[in-house]
């Protein structure tokens, strides 16, 4: 790989998690900046990696006024994914920009339609496309493995998983959205991945915001990203649940997600049905897969690579060859159509047509 020089803008949880840890393996990779508003996050990735991390800053525009990064990398809240992108795209920088796009499907179209003007490259945080478990069935779809696949059921589910209550994630605005845009975009995403270039016809979907609308009688034992939270002056006004019923050209989609629900189960899978054979994918791990004529069950034992790894070296690659990947954002503008949709579907309380 060529020597790529980067700013990352945001050094949160998933900078931290998933991004540093990855970018930071990769041979020719300099992050010439770690950025964020609270100077200590960006230092603590200096601290963690010295010998690629060259520079803390708070200031963006620092970095992208900078000719020599090539590339940002936007791991900031859904809220300000439009305006550092725009920003770095118009800086002349190639970007890859965790998901969702953004807050909403216009506001993405912007965003792809100026990388592209630009001739730069564009990415989107879509990890799943790399996850082995997603690659497999994707080709075992198009080898006819599961013949008609006319159906696809999915569930992501948590008994107690409302994030930073009353901050950020919680405030529309901010967000997007709940459920479905924090969680439901992997889910989609992913299935109209496997269904290959399916288009949308119509669909309904219900939204529900009851498990917290009194954010101080909202019990729990944890909370991710609780250090966002803001139970006393904050605001909740997205889904923790939400459900409905979508078509295609290719399979029909039926779901229920909750960040909050009162039944104790965390159910995150992913059901597909074909007339020649099924699978239930686990969310995140392996699948099985039922073969109809034979009747047997087949769960193939596999190495899972880290998947962030393989999008960031897969979206480095790109910017070097011009060659739009599986996450360049043209591929998922669709997924962002479709959770538009669905918002739509839920505030208007009726089915709507593409
Ligand atoms: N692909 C995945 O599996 C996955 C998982 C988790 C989160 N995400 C996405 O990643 C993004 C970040 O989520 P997170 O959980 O890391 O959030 P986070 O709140 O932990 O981190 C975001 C960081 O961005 C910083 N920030 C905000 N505005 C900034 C700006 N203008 N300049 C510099 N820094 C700024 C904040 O100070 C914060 O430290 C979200 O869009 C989320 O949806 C993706």
């Amino acid at each position: 790989m060529k020597e790529h020089v980067l700013a990352v803008i945001g050094c949160g949880r998933i900078a931290k998690n998933a991004h540093f840890p990855a970018l930071t393996q990769i041979e020719g990779v300099r992050i010439k900046y770690a950025c964020d508003l609270i100077e200590e996050k960006a230092a603590y990735m200096k601290e963690t990696y010295p010998t690629v991390v060259e520079n803390v800053i708070t200031d963006y525009k620092i970095a992208l006024a900078d000719e020599e990064v090539d590339t940002v990398y936007v791991l900031t809240p859904n809220y300000a994914h439009y305006t550092v992108t725009m920003d770095a795209l118009r800086a002349g920088k190639h970007v890859f920009c965790e998901k969702p796009i953004t807050v909403n499907y216009a506001l993405s179209c912007e965003m792809a339609e100026e990388a592209n003007k630009r001739g730069l490259m564009l990415n989107i945080g879509v990890c799943n496309r790399y996850h082995r478990s997603v690659e497999k069935l994707e080709q075992m779809v198009r080898e006819g493995k599961f013949g008609n696949l006319y159906h696809v059921y999915c569930s992501f589910r948590s008994f107690r998983s409302i994030p930073g209550l009353g901050g950020a994630f919680t405030t529309k605005e901010q967000s997007g959205g709940g459920v479905l845009i924090d969680w439901g975009v992997h889910f989609f995403d992913l299935i109209l991945y496997i269904l290959g270039g399916a288009k949308l016809q119509n669909l309904t979907c219900d939204a529900y915001c009851e498990m917290a609308k009194d954010m101080k009688s909202y019990r729990y034992t944890s909370m991710w990203a609780e250090d966002t939270a803001d139970i006393e002056n904050g605001t909740n006004d997205v889904d923790d649940y939400i459900t409905g019923y979508i078509r295609t050209d290719k399979a029909s989609i039926s779901f229920n997600g909750a960040w909050a629900q009162n039944i104790k189960k965390d159910e995150m899978f992913i059901d597909f049905l074909g007339d020649k054979g099924g699978a239930r994918l686990a969310y995140g791990q392996l699948f099985e897969f039922y073969d109809g004529a034979t009747l047997e069950t087949t769960k193939e034992e596999y190495e899972i690579p880290n998947m962030y790894l393989c999008e960031d070296i897969a979206f480095l690659e790109s910017t070097e060859t011009g060659e739009k990947n599986r996450s360049h954002i043209d591929n998922i503008l669709e997924s962002a159509k479709l959770l538009d949709a669905l918002y739509a579907s839920a505030t208007e309380r009726k089915e709507l047509s593409f």
